[in-house]
């Protein structure tokens, strides 16, 4: 893969990608957090996803492992899988190649382990999540560049059986904790650093996605 797009964009964005040799060195620190299913990992200035499509591959090694013989069983695991890996980056191309990326990267072995099996719907769940994790974003002024608003982050959690429990947050909240009391929520209170600015009720793992509101 080129490490650099266009001299320009270098110059604009210092976008020097970094190569596999590199992204594994760097995971290895953190190994064992890289084949934790559900450890969450967030990469500011993601670009077309070097990092995160290794730390998917690392994961998703560990599920096919462990449940590569239950359909259901590896959806809903790679379901949390994906639900964990979160990005940031300046430029739209980058964060939908991004989006692309890991989406062909799960899509590919769903495919080839489960074949005319697969469901739709388990795809645009994994869809929606990158739609949610992978972000537009200034990661140093915590906005949008072209809207000028906050980045929201959506915090993605195992509930018993088959369901998720999402909650949004404020990421400039949760890095400058400042911040606290200085936002409010659903109720009209003063709402604390670590609490969302949005609570969603719980949601089948497989029906993410299949309205607006969720
Ligand atoms: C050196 S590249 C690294 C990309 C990727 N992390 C990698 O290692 O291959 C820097 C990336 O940061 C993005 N970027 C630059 N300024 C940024 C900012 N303020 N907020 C978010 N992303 C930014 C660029 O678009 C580029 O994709």
């Amino acid at each position: 893969m080129e490490q650099v797009k266009s001299k320009k964009r270098v110059a604009d964005h210092g976008e020097v990608f970094t190569n596999t040799r590199e992204v594994n060195a760097m995971l290895d620190l953190v190994k064992q957090e890289t084949e934790r299913i559900d450890s969450r990992f967030l990469e500011p200035a993601c670009g077309n996803g070097n990092f995160l499509a290794e730390v998917l591959n690392r994961k998703l090694d560990v599920v096919d492992s462990r449940y590569g013989k239950s359909l259901q069983e590896w959806e809903h695991y790679s379901i949390i899988v994906i639900s964990s890996i979160y990005g940031v980056d300046i430029l739209e191309d980058n964060a939908k190649e991004c989006r692309e990326r890991l989406y062909d990267i799960f899509n590919e072995r769903y495919t080839k382990l489960f074949d005319k099996n697969c469901k739709e719907e388990c795809r645009r769940s994994i869809r929606f999540l990158l739609s949610r994790n992978i972000l537009l974003g200034d990661a140093l002024d915590f906005t949008n560049p072209e809207t000028k608003a906050p980045i929201v982050f959506s915090e993605w959690s195992a509930a018993t059986g088959s369901m998720l429990k999402r909650r949004d947050y404020i990421f400039r909240f949760l890095v400058e904790k400042t911040h606290q009391f200085s936002l409010f929520n659903d109720q009209s209170d003063a709402a604390a650093i670590d609490e969302p600015i949005k609570d969603f009720p719980l949601i089948h793992f497989l029906k993410l996605g299949e309205n607006d509101s969720n």
